[in-house]
């Protein structure tokens, strides 16, 4: 069974239950880290909480969303080890596992989406990654985070 864990901020609950009711009758175990009202919150303090949980381990990916997907995937890039991809499509989608293989990836609850955010996570699940050139790319991609650039 696939185990995610998924939070948002007070810009996209409404997605988010609709995100977990899609996953748990797709089979997969969810963690939810929160928010569960549209009270204001910071995202950056749920991308933090949801990235480190993720670092726990045992999860075979994450999903971050805002009201943009923009604040979170920001945040989330910013954190050790986590490759956060913003998904628009089912192009994108595939490609975030597939070249970049991404660990997270992000929603906004305030954008309109051509393909169902459901559709869109099912891909990037179902995709691997495809190694070779872009092992390598993934491995520079991480030494940036241990530069001082
Ligand atoms: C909150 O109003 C909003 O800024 C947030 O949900 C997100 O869109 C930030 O990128």
């Amino acid at each position: 069974m696939k185990k995610v864990v998924i939070a948002s901020d007070h810009g996209a609950v409404t997605l988010k239950s609709k995100i977990i009711s899609f996953l748990k009758t797709s089979g997969y175990e969810i963690r939810d880290m929160g928010v569960h009202t549209e009270d204001s919150v910071d995202y950056p303090d749920l991308a933090v909480l949801t990235c480190n949980e993720f670092k726990t381990g045992g999860y075979d990916f994450g999903i971050l969303l805002c009201g943009t997907g923009i604040g979170m995937s920001i945040t989330a890039n910013k954190i050790a080890g986590i490759r956060c991809a913003q998904i628009f499509d089912l192009f994108t989608a595939e490609m975030a596992k597939a070249h970049n293989n991404a660990n997270f990836i992000v929603f906004g609850g305030r954008v309109q989406y051509s393909v169902p955010v459901g559709e869109m996570i099912e891909k990037f699940a179902n995709t691997s990654f495809m190694g070779e050139r872009h092992e390598r790319r993934v491995a520079k991609i991480m030494g940036v985070e241990k530069s001082k650039c």
